[in-house]
């Protein structure tokens, strides 16, 4: 198939897909689950292609492999493990058996005992030495952070809990900007970490221990700690009351839906979190239910497959209309590139296709008056994915929000006509003429034709929110089993940490640089030379 699916390509390259875009068109390549509508009907994706690309979703057996999935089989391969944050979010679902045993009973159990943590956080029972919880600090990194990160951002409307902060990076300005602004002695540290044994994490961990410690009499008494490694949370000092529990059947980058998530619970309140978790259930059924062409993550995944292993665009942008959504990119960056950014299929083999794209963005309308010029009119097509809410939160600013979704429409446009050498020409032709005329019209020309999908919901509440993370993950997966990845492991983080560990005593002078590389060297020379 995707031979033939190289044959279409040939057939429709040149085709200015605005010319299709007719009524029908635009219902046809529309589809609605939940609360969401995505609208594809801007690609150069029609009827044929869309067969080419269902076949090979049936080619490579999506549909067994999404029963395989969510029947807690191990699908990750290269571990051993079952691929199960569905089941975080399975609030009224049957049971989920993994080797055996039904694991809902202590997934509903841990979420009733993060609900009672957070409420006591939340209406002062819990309290720190100097009184209720006025700060959170959450101590991750990558999926340990970046979900619950991206959350509290997206849901900033929903907070009424204390004050919620991340840190994440070993770099000591991060924790030192976070603790400037928080009192020991109320608040919270979170220690977010699956392994418990990530460097980042932990060194960080020790440092707000330390910080703590100066002012605090019993400094694990306010810390708790969110991981699937009881046996280190417990060396570490934390009371098992405070330590939330998961399996490693949820991967990382998709933890956000049970323990990795406190921080957004005590932020917004159990109940706006079950929203967002009846968010991500509402997908998970309709992508088990729907017909491939009704099926959004399918959809969002035979355009991403169309777009970068069948036409060649290596990036996709995504950009938020919707300011809260400003970690989405960064969120999404982790989601699609440590889960599909693989070299080999999962039988070892080199892919006979290009790995999953490079993903970035920013929201607008930010990224109009920064990078929007080379999307328009670079010499690489980069699809672009926008996302916009009918409604902001701000009721009295609505005119300002249709501003907002006014830019938004208009940017799919643009990328879709574009304007031509005689459009550009008439538009100043009362200011130039003769060659000059002829050279400042083509600066003014878009080539257009630069595919872009839409997804368009009501509002971003926690259950729209937890729908679009949802949609988002089984796109990954539908991608990643179309390419024959294994989109549950991350190899490709491990050499870069094996050769840190060495460096360490390097840097710190305690070790010889003479078996490192030139390059190297000299930037350890160098560095050493300013106050390493
Ligand atoms: O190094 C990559 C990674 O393992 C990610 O996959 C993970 O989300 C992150 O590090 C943090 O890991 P942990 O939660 O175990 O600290």
């Amino acid at each position: 198939m995707w031979d033939a699916l190289k044959t279409q390509y040939k057939r429709v390259k040149d085709r200015r897909f605005e010319t299709m875009l007719d009524a029908a068109r635009a219902a046809d390549f529309a589809a609605s689950a939940g609360d969401m509508r995505l609208d594809y009907a801007k690609t150069n994706i029609d009827a044929d292609t869309r067969a080419a690309l269902f076949a090979l979703l049936e080619e490579t057996s999506v549909a067994e492999k999404r029963a395989a999935m969510f029947s807690g089989q191990a699908i990750n391969e290269t571990e051993g493990r079952a691929v199960l944050h569905t089941a975080l979010r399975n609030l009224d679902g049957g049971p989920v058996v993994v080797d055996g045993v039904d694991v809902m009973p202590d997934v509903l159990a841990t979420l009733a005992r993060m609900e009672s943590f957070a409420n006591d956080i939340r209406d002062g029972r819990f309290q720190g030495q100097g009184g209720p919880i006025t700060d959170v600090v959450n101590i991750g990194i990558g999926g340990s952070d970046l979900g619950p990160a991206m959350a509290v951002s997206a849901l900033s409307p929903y907070h009424n809990g204390p004050r919620c902060h991340f840190v994440s990076n070993v770099d000591p300005a991060d924790i030192a900007d976070v603790l400037r602004t928080c009192d020991p002695q109320t608040t919270l540290i979170i220690v977010a970490s699956k392994t418990f044994t990530t460097i980042e994490t932990m060194t960080n961990a020790r440092t707000a221990y330390d910080w703590m410690s100066a002012e605090v009499t019993s400094p694990a008494a306010q810390f708790a700690a969110l991981s699937t490694a009881a046996d280190k949370t417990a060396a570490f000092g934390i009371t098992a009351e405070r330590v939330f529990g998961f399996e490693d059947w949820v991967g990382g980058r998709y933890s956000m839906w049970g323990p990795i998530g406190l921080s957004l619970m005590i932020a917004i309140g159990p109940d706006a979190f079950r929203a967002f978790l009846r968010g991500g259930q509402v997908m998970d059924v309709h992508f088990q239910s729907a017909e491939w062409h009704e099926n959004l993550p399918v959809i969002l995944a035979c355009v991403g497959i169309w777009h970068n292993q069948i036409c060649g665009y290596a990036t996709r942008a995504v950009l938020p209309y919707d300011n809260n959504l400003n970690r989405l990119p960064a969120y999404l960056q982790q989601l699609e590139m440590e889960s599909n950014g693989k070299g080999v299929a999962m039988d070892g083999q080199a892919l006979a296709y290009h790995s999953g794209p490079v993903v970035w963005g920013e929201p607008g309308t930010n990224g109009q008056h920064a990078f929007y010029q080379l999307i328009h009119q670079g010499t690489r097509v980069i699809p672009t994915e926008f996302l916009v809410a009918a409604r902001g939160h701000e009721d009295d600013l609505h005119h300002q929000h249709q501003l907002l979704v006014a830019n938004c429409l208009a940017q799919s446009e643009a990328l879709m006509k574009g304007r031509t050498h005689d459009e550009a020409r008439a538009k100043i032709a009362d200011k130039f003429d003769g060659a000059e005329l002829e050279r400042q019209a083509a600066h003014r020309v878009f080539s257009g034709n630069r595919p872009s999908i839409t997804l368009s919901y009501p509002q971003l509440t926690p259950f729209v929110l937890g729908q679009i993370i949802a949609l988002y993950e089984h796109r990954v997966f539908v991608e990643g089993i179309v390419l024959g990845i294994n989109s549950y492991d991350q190899w490709g983080v491990e050499l870069g940490k094996e050769l840190a560990t060495a460096l360490q005593p390097v840097v710190e002078g305690k070790a010889s640089v003479d078996d490192k590389d030139g390059s190297t060297a000299s930037l350890v020379a160098f560095l050493q030379s300013h106050g390493l």
